[in-house]
């Protein structure tokens, strides 16, 4: 489903170039959830993006499904990106503008008719259980409320990807767990693909099948997690994250 070959992304630092993610190669099965956990600064956030060339990558090819995204131009780009979702953190949404109205944007910008745009926001408000919020503003709502409107506003164009970077970092324990059972959910009730990074070993442990270690751009191990036993780590990186835990 995803496939990174070589992907590297370097920035500009001064007269210099700062590596943040070196050539890395990642294959992640459709159906399948995928962590990427790693400590703050270990290019975890520049790893997910260039899935969706939200980073262009400095090497490599990425693919998604047949396409590879980065020999695409801006026009079929945005095509590609209807079938990529993102969350983040701080949930992103307009705070101008309804949990309905929120969830209707992706879906404007894709051109469908006034009526079918409003069907399937409502739609995408039930999948997440929100369908009665839907004239709320995000002010009115709570953090993991706020987060499921992202996930509906997500889900609008139907994706077959959905990419999380920290969807439960601003959230409480309790609200992390709701949170989770809804990823979980869309996985297996509409097979969406789910990759999510994070810097908790519980948050990855609790949702995915196989996660990657990542520390100084490189990804240093890779874990399968569906035994009830944790696989014993052989990175250094490994070892600090889940002691952590
Ligand atoms: N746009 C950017 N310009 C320059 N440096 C960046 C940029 N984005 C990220 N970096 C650097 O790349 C490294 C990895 O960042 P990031 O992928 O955000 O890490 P993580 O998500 O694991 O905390 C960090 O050192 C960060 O400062
Ligand atoms: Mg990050």
């Amino acid at each position: 489903m995803i496939r990174l070959e070589g992907v590297a992304k370097s920035f500009a630092a001064g007269q210099r170039l700062f590596e943040a993610v070196a050539p890395t190669s990642l294959h992640i099965g459709q159906g399948e959830v995928f962590g990427i956990i790693g400590f703050s600064g270990a290019g975890k956030s520049t790893l997910l993006r260039l899935i969706n060339l939200l980073e262009r990558p400095t090497a490599g090819e990425v693919w998604v499904g047949q396409q590879r995204l980065d020999l695409l131009d801006a026009a079929a780009l945005r095509q590609a990106r209807r079938r990529i979702g993102m969350i983040f953190q701080q949930f992103n949404l307009l705070h101008n503008r309804s949990a309905l109205d929120n969830v209707c944007f992706p879906l404007r910008i894709a051109g469908l008719k006034e009526a079918a745009i409003a069907a399937r926001a409502r739609q995408c408000l039930d999948i997440v259980g929100l369908a009665d919020k839907a004239e709320q503003y995000p002010a009115q709502l709570s953090g993991g409320q706020k987060q499921r409107v992202a996930i509906a506003r997500a889900l609008a164009t139907e994706p077959k990807v959905l990419l999380c970077d920290e969807p439960t970092s601003a959230l409480d324990p309790h609200t992390t767990r709701e949170l989770l059972a809804v990823l979980r959910d869309i996985n297996r009730r509409l097979g969406v693909t789910i990759v999510i990074v994070s810097h908790s070993l519980s948050v990855v442990r609790a949702l995915c099948d196989r996660v990657a270690v990542m520390e100084g751009g490189r990804v240093v191990e890779e874990l399968p997690l569906r035994q009830a036993q944790l696989p014993e780590p052989r990175s250094d990186a490994a070892r600090r994250l889940f002691e952590a835990a």
